[in-house]
């Protein structure tokens, strides 16, 4: 039998179009591409949260000489999140990418390691986080993490 999974997300052309709340959020991700530490790749990422108690918490990628001990944006700025305010669910998350050129006109998607800790603060939390993927030409809104990892691994499989 053939089965199929579907993804639903919105897209739009402009960040004027999106929510107050997810354009301030869009804003804040792509503030925190300045604060990215990448000499090696010279890709900056920055991220964005929302926490329930109001927050936007901003991060951005850290490289290392030593490559594989560099972490993504998305991870840095949800384990600083998850650190600084543990009782705090997290309600949405923006990110913004940039090279030489500047920002990308496509959205970049998280890496599939960050998908999976993001899986664990979308259950740990039970609440959904839709992530906002800025691009200058085209910006999706995807609805949570879980429709980014499709065939999940969590606890309830343990
Ligand atoms: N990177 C992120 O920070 N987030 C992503 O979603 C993709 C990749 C970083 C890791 C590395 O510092 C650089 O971008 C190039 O891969």
């Amino acid at each position: 039998m053939q089965k199929e999974i579907h993804l639903r997300y919105q897209e739009y052309k402009s960040e004027n179009e999106l929510l107050e709340a997810f354009k301030k959020l869009v804003d804040a991700a792509k503030a925190a591409t300045n604060s990215s530490y990448s000499p090696y790749s010279k890709f900056k990422v920055g991220a964005a949260l929302l926490l329930d108690n109001d927050e936007i918490i901003t991060g951005s990628n850290q490289e290392n000489a030593a490559y594989p001990s560099g972490l993504c944006a998305e991870r840095v700025t949800v384990f600083y999140a998850n650190a600084k305010y543990p009782k705090n669910a997290v309600l949405a998350m923006a990110i913004a990418a940039a090279n030489s050129q500047g920002f990308l006109p496509m959205p970049i998607t998280p890496c599939g390691s960050c998908r999976q800790v993001l899986l664990e603060t979308e259950e740990r939390y039970n609440q959904d986080i839709p992530v906002i993927l800025y691009g200058t030409e085209k910006i999706f809104v995807i609805p949570n993490i879980k429709a980014l990892l499709p065939f999940f691994f969590d606890k309830e499989t343990l």
